[in-house]
C-alpha cells in the first residue's frame, strides 16, 4: 500500500505527527517537494523534534527515508539536522537515508536573493528566507546545481563559475551588493560533497524497485494545498507543487502506483506569512487560539495567523488532490469554545461563491458565510474512541466532513503520538 500525506490548508496542519504515526507500518518514507522551509514537529514523550529536510520517520528504527528529486536540498541545513539528531542519539546512516542524485542544491546566493527580492517587493510574500524560491527558479531556468553536479568537482566548479558570473552582475546592478567569491563557496560545498556522497543515489529507481518487491511507501508532503505554485493563493505560495501532483514529478513514482491519499487539516485554519485569508479571526480570538494551539512557525518562529475552518478551501483541495481520507488535527484546541463557526461558502458582491476564487481582489474581498454550532466545552484529550467524543464534537466533525465531501479517518486530540482517534 502506497500512501500520500498532504496538507490541505496553508501548511502546519500537523503532517509531522500524522506521518510519524503512519510510518510505523511502512517501509519507506519519501519527501518529494519543498526544502528546509518545512517544519514538521514530532513529540515523543518529553522529546520534541522538528524536521525541516529529513522525513519525519527518521526517528523509527529500521525505516528507510528518502529525499526525492523534487526537494531542494540545502546541504548545510541537512547536515546540521543530521548532526543535531546524532547528538540526541538518533543515528542517520547511508542505509537509512537516501538522497536523490538529481535533486537541486540550495546555494548561499539563493538564501541571500530570497531576502533581497522579498525586501524589494511591494506585496511581500513573507517567505521563510531559506532560498527556496530562487533555487527552484534556477532549476527551471536550467542553471541549477544538482546533487550529482556537487559530487563531480569539475562539473561543480564550471557550474558555480557560470552562476556567479551572472548572479554577481545581478547583485551589483540591481541590489548594489558586491556578490560572492568563488573559492569560499567551492571549499565549503566540497566538504558537503564528501559528507553527503554516501547517501546519494538514483532514488526514483530505488523507490520503484522497493515497490516492485511489495514494500510500502509513505509520501510526506510539505506545506499545504494553498501554498501550491499552481493551485494556491498565488503569488503568496511556495515554489513547488505541494499537492498530490508533486509526488510523481518529485519522486519518479507513477500515479498508477499510488493507492491512498490522506489529507491533513487543522480543526481550524492557520497561515504563516502574507496573503489573503478569508476566515481570519479578529485580534482577540487570534491571540486566544494562537496561545492554545501554540501557533508559532516551527521554521521561523513567526506567529501564525489563525481563523475558522474554511470548507471552501478544503473542498477545492480535495478535488484537485483526489483525497481519500481526512485527518483532522488539533481538535482539542477548540475544547473551551462556547460556539464554533464553520465557513461553508463565500459571499462576494451580493453573490454566493461555493468555489475558491482565483482573482486576488475577490479573494481579499469575500465574506465567509458561517454556520455556528455549540462547542463541547470540556477536555477531549483522553478520548480514544470516536463514539466517546462529546456529541457536539462529533457533530462538528460530521458537518465538516459533509461540507468537504471526504470521510474523516483520523482525529488528533493532543500532540503526543498516542493522542489520536482512528475511525
Ligand atoms: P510545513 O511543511 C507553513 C510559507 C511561508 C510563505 C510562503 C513562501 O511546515 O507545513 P517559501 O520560503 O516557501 O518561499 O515561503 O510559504 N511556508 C509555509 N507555511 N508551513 C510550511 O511548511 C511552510 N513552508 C513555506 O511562510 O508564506
Ligand atoms: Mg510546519
Amino acid at each position: 500500500m502506497n500512501t500520500v500525506v498532504v496538507g490541505a490548508q496553508w501548511g502546519d496542519e500537523g503532517k509531522g505527527k500524522l506521518i510519524d504515526i503512519l510510518s510505523k507500518d511502512v517501509d519507506l518514507t519519501v519527501r518529494y517537494q519543498g526544502g528546509s522551509n518545512a517544519g514538521h514537529t514530532v513529540i515523543v514523550g518529553k522529546e520534541r523534534y522538528v524536521f525541516h529536510l529529513l522525513p519525519s520517520a527518521i526517528l523509527r528504527e529500521g525505516k528507510i527515508c528518502v529525499i526525492g528529486n523534487g526537494v531542494v536540498v540545502d546541504p548545510k541545513a541537512l547536515l546540521e539536522e543530521m548532526d543535531g539528531l546524532k547528538e540526541r542519539g538518533v543515528k542517520v546512516t547511508p542505509d537509512k537515508l537516501k538522497i536523490a542524485v538529481n535533486s537541486h542544491v540550495v546555494m548561499p546566493y539563493h538564501r541571500v536573493l530570497d531576502g533581497l527580492r522579498e525586501k524589494m517587493r511591494e506585496h511581500k510574500i513573507g517567505t521563510t528566507g531559506r532560498g527556496i524560491g530562487p533555487c527552484y527558479a534556477d532549476k527551471v531556468t536550467r542553471c541549477g546545481i544538482r546533487m550529482v553536479d556537487l559530487l563531480n568537482p569539475r562539473v561543480f566548479s564550471a557550474k558555480l563559475k557560470d552562476n556567479l558570473r551572472e548572479k554577481n552582475e545581478y547583485f551589483k546592478k540591481v541590489f548594489d551588493q558586491k556578490g560572492f567569491a568563488f573559492d569560499p563557496i567551492y571549499d565549503e560545498y566540497m566538504v558537503y560533497s564528501r559528507r553527503l556522497k554516501p547517501y546519494v543515489c538514483d532514488t526514483a529507481l530505488y523507490v520503484n524497485h522497493a515497490i516492485d518487491k511489495k514494500k510500502s511507501v509513505l509520501f510526506e508532503g510539505a506545506q499545504g494545498a494553498f501554498l501550491d505554485i499552481d493551485f494556491g493563493t498565488y503569488p503568496f505560495v511556495t515554489s513547488s507543487n505541494t499537492t498530490v501532483g508533486g509526488v510523481t514529478s518529485g519522486s519518479g513514482v507513477a500515479p498508477t502506483r499510488i493507492d491512498n491519499v490522506i489529507a491533513a487539516v487543522k480543526a481550524y485554519t492557520t497561515r504563516v506569512g502574507e496573503g489573503p485569508f478569508p476566515t481570519e479571526f479578529d485580534a482577540k480570538m487570534d491571540d486566544e487560539i494562537r496561545a492554545k494551539g501554540k501557533e508559532f512557525g516551527a521554521t521561523t518562529g513567526r506567529a501564525r495567523r489563525c481563523g475558522w475552518f474554511d470548507s471552501v478551501l478544503v473542498r477545492y483541495a480535495a478535488v484537485t488532490g483526489g483525497f481519500d481520507e481526512l485527518a483532522i488535527m488539533k481538535l482539542d484546541v477548540l475544547d473551551e469554545l462556547k460556539t464554533i463557526k464553520l465557513c461553508k461558502a463565500y459571499k462576494y458582491k451580493g453573490k454566493i461563491l461555493n468555489d475558491f476564487p482565483h482573482d486576488y481582489e475577490a479573494l481579499c474581498g469575500v465574506k465567509p458565510v458561517y454556520e455556528e454550532m455549540p462547542g463541547w466545552q470540556q477536555p477531549i484529550g483522553a478520548v480514544r474512541e470516536y463514539k466517546k467524543l462529546p456529541a457536539q464534537a462529533r457533530h462538528y466533525i460530521e458537518r465538516l466532513q459533509e461540507l468537504v465531501g471526504v470521510p474523516v479517518k483520523y482525529i488528533s486530540i493532543g500532540s503526543e503520538r498516542d493522542e489520536i482517534i482512528v475511525r
